[in-house]
């Protein structure tokens, strides 16, 4: 069995060795452009190029280090070849560290206190009502789910926004185009988890940020083209938002001229929130490999029709 390895922006030589570990008895092989390419019966790839699809005839199943697969399904994929995302992989908790710290840091006013700090000056904030900070959070798949269930230990009130009806205990939940304005109309904090489609692309604007409550907040850790920058931008200078953190943005690093850098009320970061992480994705990615050399059922399987 070969396995083909083909991720950009990241350092090979520890995946190549981690795989070798973890598939004793495969060829790994890292690809490279220009350079022949031996056929392989899977590939472990991120952001790779269509150069690498068209070298590759024989492929069995096509391993994404990341949940999100968006970059990969604009490429011409080999048909019938089952494209499989991370599944969690260490990845939720680390989604829900951040979102709850965006939402306690807002909740709490610790930015105000940094200033404070900074100052030197002993002042305390008048305590907020939790019950007025009802928290939305769109897409309610691997990772939606470990965070609303995350916001629910601190007693936020906590709905959630799928395609399809999702059952979680204390989540109020909302599902389809027909409820999504009731679902934004009962939320004050919208966080975005939603995978990047033709149907969530540009998703919030101005017209569906209006529909937050007064003071609303934006949490977006899914992808930048789900958010249109200017419209995010006047609602908070219109004051109808509160604030926004982004860890995911349309150009990728940010542009140093972009004005979400320099926006007094967003907090910026560096597309950090769950970060891929090696040891447990190669556990993960090895273990389907051997299943499906087996011929058993695994979990993760995009459906190319949903685009997610
Ligand atoms: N910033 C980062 O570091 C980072 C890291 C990892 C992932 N991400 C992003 O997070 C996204 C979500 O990851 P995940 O693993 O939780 O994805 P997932 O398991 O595929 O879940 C996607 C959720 O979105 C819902 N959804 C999809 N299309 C929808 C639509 N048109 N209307 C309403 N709901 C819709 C799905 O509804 P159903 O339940 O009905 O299918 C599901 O609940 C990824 O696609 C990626 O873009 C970001």
């Amino acid at each position: 069995m070969r396995v083909s390895f083909c991720c950009t922006d990241t350092k090979a030589e520890p995946w190549l060795q981690g795989l070798k570990a973890a598939l004793p008895g495969a060829d790994i092989q890292l690809w490279q452009p220009g350079a022949q390419a031996e056929p392989a019966d899977y590939a472990v790839v991120w952001a790779p190029p269509q150069a690498f699809f068209d070298s590759q005839p024989h492929l069995k199943g096509i391993f994404n280090i990341g949940a999100g697969v968006d970059a990969l399904m604009k490429l011409s994929l080999p048909k019938g070849v089952p494209v499989v995302r991370l599944d969690d992989a260490g990845m939720s908790v680390q989604m829900a560290e951040y979102v709850c710290h965006a939402v306690i840091r807002h909740f709490r006013e610790f930015d105000v206190y940094d200033e404070e700090l900074r100052a030197a000056r002993w002042a305390f904030r008048k305590p907020r009502r939790r019950a007025e900070l009802p928290v939305g959070v769109m897409g309610l798949g691997v990772l939606g789910e470990r965070v609303a269930r995350s916001l629910l230990q601190f007693d936020f009130p906590v709905m959630g926004w799928s395609r399809t009806p999702k059952a979680i205990d204390g989540v109020q939940g909302f599902a389809g185009e027909a409820q999504f304005d009731a679902f934004l109309r009962a939320s004050r904090v919208l966080v975005c988890l939603l995978p990047l489609t033709p149907q969530t692309q540009g998703i919030m604007r101005r017209v569906t940020l209006s529909l937050l409550q007064p003071g609303g907040y934006v949490i977006n850790v899914a992808r930048g083209a789900h958010l249109v920058d200017e419209d995010l931008i006047a609602l908070l200078d219109e004051g109808h938002l509160a604030g926004a953190m982004l860890d995911v943005f349309r150009t990728e690093p940010l542009p140093s001229e972009h004005p979400f850098w320099r926006h007094p009320r967003i907090t910026v970061t560096p597309h950090t929130s769950a970060r891929t992480l090696r040891d447990e994705s190669i556990v993960q990615i090895a273990g389907k490999i051997t299943a499906m050399e087996h011929g058993e059922p695994i979990a993760g399987i995009v459906d190319g029709s949903r685009g997610y």
